[in-house]
């Protein structure tokens, strides 16, 4: 098939280009190369020997949007573009609901008009706010977020809904990852975060890597086995091949579909330290802190609906995660 890529040379979306190329699909790729670099093309064209159609495009700018699309058959969206810091979501909540949901409308626009009605949706296990329950199914409920960038999520899903509600030609699926974290295992691509790392693993590799002192753990008071927050930690090539597989749904004309991508499994914090350490024989110091405001005790997928309808589950396992993002992070 013939996949348009928004968020191209991101992290998830450059692991999920390699999978796809690997499955024989034909790539176009977009990117404003606002949180990711143009040499991540080349990368992928170094793990796959295929050098993908890639335009330095904004989702927010429909005109050039519509000149690069405009002549192009695109059988598939997958529709990763996106600011995703929580931080700076609640000091900057206009530039995430214009870039995340304008840019998304404007998108949607296009994609009609060149009569692509068929899209994939990365979306967040944050908008399960506080879970009802877990494992969390996708019958549970949609929650209250805590940030903005949480809400544009919970947003573009409902703005996804109508579309499909509204005109049943459209086929989108809604992909709800959990916490992605690890590298290709080649460690040529994997995740560059800019500034101080808010999330869990790529501040641990760079304790590993003596860029910071120690690894700050949020509080271990929580409802857990250990006191730690519980996650469900999924590698990225997992979540990629899980794109692969959904392709099998828009391909069933498969109307609006939603889908949790975790691996059903939930780890502590000190558990993925420990599991770190373990793998890749590095003493990850930690100091425990107070709670991060906004965080939850426990998030763990229930990845059923994912095996049954996709036939995709997880094969990689926290050590896995761990020796990848490690690899990836003394490589680069
Ligand atoms: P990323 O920042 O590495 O990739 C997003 C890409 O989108 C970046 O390359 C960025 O330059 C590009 N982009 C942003 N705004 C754009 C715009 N207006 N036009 C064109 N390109 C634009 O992030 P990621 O971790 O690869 O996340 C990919 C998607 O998955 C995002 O939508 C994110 O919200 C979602 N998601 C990520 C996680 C996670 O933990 N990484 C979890 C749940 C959902
Ligand atoms: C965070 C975001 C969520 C987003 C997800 C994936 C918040 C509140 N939520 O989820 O919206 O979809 O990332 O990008 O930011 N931890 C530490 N020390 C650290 C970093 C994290 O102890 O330096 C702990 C956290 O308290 C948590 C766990 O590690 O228990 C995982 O944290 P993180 O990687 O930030 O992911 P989430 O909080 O699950």
């Amino acid at each position: 098939m013939n996949i348009l890529i928004t968020g191209a040379t991101g992290f998830i979306a450059s692991h999920t280009i390699v999978e796809l190329i690997e499955s024989g699909h034909n790539i176009i790729g977009i990117d404003n190369l606002s949180n990711s670099s143009a040499d991540v093309v080349d990368k992928i064209a170094k793990i796959t020997g295929k050098k993908i159609d890639f335009y330095p495009v904004d989702i927010c700018d429909y005109s050039a949007l519509k000149s690069v699309l405009k002549d192009k058959k695109i059988d598939c969206c997958m529709h990763f573009a996106g600011l995703k810091a929580v931080g700076e979501s609640v000091a900057k909540p206009i530039e995430y609901y214009e870039n995340n949901i304008g840019g998304t409308i404007t998108l949607l626009k296009v994609l009609k008009e060149i009569g692509c009605k068929n899209l994939i949706f990365s979306s967040s296990a944050t908008v399960y706010g506080t879970p009802e329950f877990v494992p969390i199914t996708e019958e549970c409920p949609k929650g209250i977020c805590t940030n903005p960038y949480g809400w544009t999520k919970s947003m573009i899903e409902q703005i996804l809904l109508d579309l499909q509600n509204a005109d049943k030609s459209w086929n989108v699926v809604i992909l709800r990852y959990f916490n992605p974290i690890g590298a290709h295992p080649s460690g040529v691509i994997g995740e560059n975060p800019n500034g101080v790392p808010n999330n869990l693993m790529p501040y641990i590799t760079q304790v590993a890597s003596g860029k910071r002192e120690k690894l700050f753990v949020y509080g271990d008071d929580y409802d857990t086995p250990d006191g730690t927050g519980v996650r469900d930690y999924i590698h990225v090539v997992d979540l990629a091949q899980g794109h692969v597989k959904a392709l099998n749904a828009i391909n069933n004309n498969c109307g609006c579909e939603i889908f949790n991508l975790g691996t059903g499994h939930g780890y502590s914090v000190l558990d993925v330290v420990r599991t770190f350490e373990k793998v890749n024989g590095i003493k990850i110091p930690y100091e425990i802190v107070a709670r991060r405001s906004g965080d939850i005790a426990m998030c763990y997928a229930s990845p059923d609906k994912a095996n049954s309808v996709l036939g995709w589950s997880a094969k990689y396992s926290l050590e896995d995660m761990c020796r990848d993002s490690w690899n990836y992070q003394q490589k680069n």
